[in-house]
């Protein structure tokens, strides 16, 4: 057996911990598959008195968590800390700097940094893995940046936050209130104390940026990501999607339309046929459509110690492979600044739930105003009494532009009919 591959762990929470056990109980087996041995040399964290729940008395315990960067009997730095910026990205930007390999689960830091980082990396020549800041579990940076690679991605979007989709289902199955939904799942421990990254889909943005720039082979831009979280999916919109064949989910989508690039992170209608209506609970789905092997579908675990554990070591396989490549699936030099898309360019089928005065000629006037917008009416539902004491009308649109939607919203604010603010929601076509 070769020499082992010595890393320091940044970080010992619910993945460092995780990446511990798994490196304990699959050790001979990955030993094998690596062609050598992976050891922890030194570990780190804020309290040293905290317990684990793994045995870290074989390891060095260091206080100063930015020295294992300078550390000469370490190949391999693994960050698992968290934060865009901060003791993470410092310790990243270092350890690449000594010319050690990173390994990071980090998606705040890579969607900020991951530019820079991996220009770095590969000025220094040292490896930059992450697969686990994208969907946990699911190999997905993997499958584009490998088997995927010889492809043109034009479209890829999917699932990105357990949490979301947790809260979501059970919304679904309950018939519940969201926040009586984020509730429990605060006290089980579904979603963070504070689910502000999740539920506002910031977390999602962060995923969605990544496997953009790796897919289309563009420079990583979170800053343009339009991101809508689920704070005002209403248990009625659920319903409704479910009377008119759809199932809401937080999805996030990249595609290239012309010569632009389009990011969107938002709650949409699913048709009941597409795969990822099917994703329930936690779970994460990918879907990556090449331009030879067509449509590509991942689904997982999208975070937890056991999937995310899996990713971190996966990286770590491959490094003491020996096998490095650039961070986005090519040289960063090659990545190209690709524009994006105007706000109101995209084209598709919309949902839009309004609380309107239950009067006669109601109906009359919102078919004007869409009508004088350009949005042409697919169906149309009355259903149930809104909290201000009008009704719930759920209209589908034909395939529109998304300005002229917004446009018909705009008059309809203006209304004295209309009460409350007009939900909007996109249907996810393809
Ligand atoms: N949890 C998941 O399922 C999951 C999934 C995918 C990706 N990730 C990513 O993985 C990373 C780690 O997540 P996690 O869930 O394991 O987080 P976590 O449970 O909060 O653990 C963070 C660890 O970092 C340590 N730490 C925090 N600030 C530090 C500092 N200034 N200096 C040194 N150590 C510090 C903490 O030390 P103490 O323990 O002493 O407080 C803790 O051990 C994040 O980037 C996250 O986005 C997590």
């Amino acid at each position: 057996m070769n020499s082992p591959l010595r890393i320091a762990l940044a970080g010992l929470g619910t993945v460092g911990a995780g990446v511990v056990k798994l490196l304990d109980e699959n050790r001979d087996l990955i030993a094998r598959r690596s062609g050598r041995p992976i050891e922890i040399v030194a570990v780190s964290a804020r309290d040293r008195s905290r317990d684990r729940g793994v045995d870290l008395g074989r390891f060095e315990w260091v206080d100063d968590t930015s020295s294992l960067a300078e550390r000469d009997d370490v190949d391999v730095v693994v960050e698992l800390i968290g934060g865009s910026d901060g003791p993470a990205v410092a310790l990243v930007r270092e350890a690449i700097s000594r010319g050690k390999g990173v390994v990071t689960a980090n998606k705040a830091m890579i969607a900020h940094h991951g530019l820079e980082l991996a220009a770095a990396a590969e000025k220094a020549g040292t490896p930059l893995k992450y697969e686990a800041a994208v969907a946990g579990g699911i190999p997905i940076i993997k499958a584009i940046r490998e088997g995927a690679a010889a492809n043109r991605i034009d479209r890829v979007y999917g699932i990105l936050n357990g949490t979301c989709n947790y809260i979501l289902t059970e919304m679904e199955e309950k018939g519940a209130a969201f926040a009586d939904v984020l509730g429990e799942a605060q006290r089980l421990g579904y979603a963070e104390a504070d689910p502000t990254f999740d539920i506002d889909g910031i977390d999602a943005a962060h995923k969605l940026a990544i496997l953009a720039s790796l897919a289309f082979g563009s420079e990583i831009d979170f800053a343009s990501v339009r991101t809508t979280g689920i704070r005002a999916v209403a248990a009625t919109d659920i319903a409704h999607a479910a009377e008119l064949g759809f199932r809401v989910r937080l999805v996030g989508v990249a595609e290239v339309v012309g010569d632009r690039i389009h990011q969107r992170v938002h709650p949409c209608l699913v048709p009941l046929a597409n795969p990822l209506a099917k994703v329930t609970g936690s779970l994460n789905a990918v879907v990556a459509e090449g331009n030879f092997v067509g449509r590509l579908f991942f689904e997982g675990r999208g975070a937890g110690e056991g999937p995310t554990a899996s990713a971190v070591v996966a990286d770590l396989i491959d490094i003491a492979r020996g096998e490095a490549g650039p961070a986005f699936a090519m040289p960063s030099h090659h990545l190209e600044p690709i524009g994006a898309g105007e706000a109101g360019d995209w084209r598709g089928r919309y949902y839009l739930r309004l609380s309107v005065a239950d009067e006669t000629g109601v109906l009359a006037e919102l078919a004007a105003m869409l009508r004088d917008a350009g949005v042409s009416i697919d169906s149309l539902i009355q259903r149930g009494q809104a909290d201000a004491g009008g009704v719930f009308i759920a209209i589908v649109s034909h395939e529109t532009d998304e300005s002229a939607v917004r446009n018909a919203i705009k008059a309809m604010r203006a209304s004295s009919s209309v009460l409350g603010e007009p939900m909007l929601m996109h249907i996810l076509d393809f």
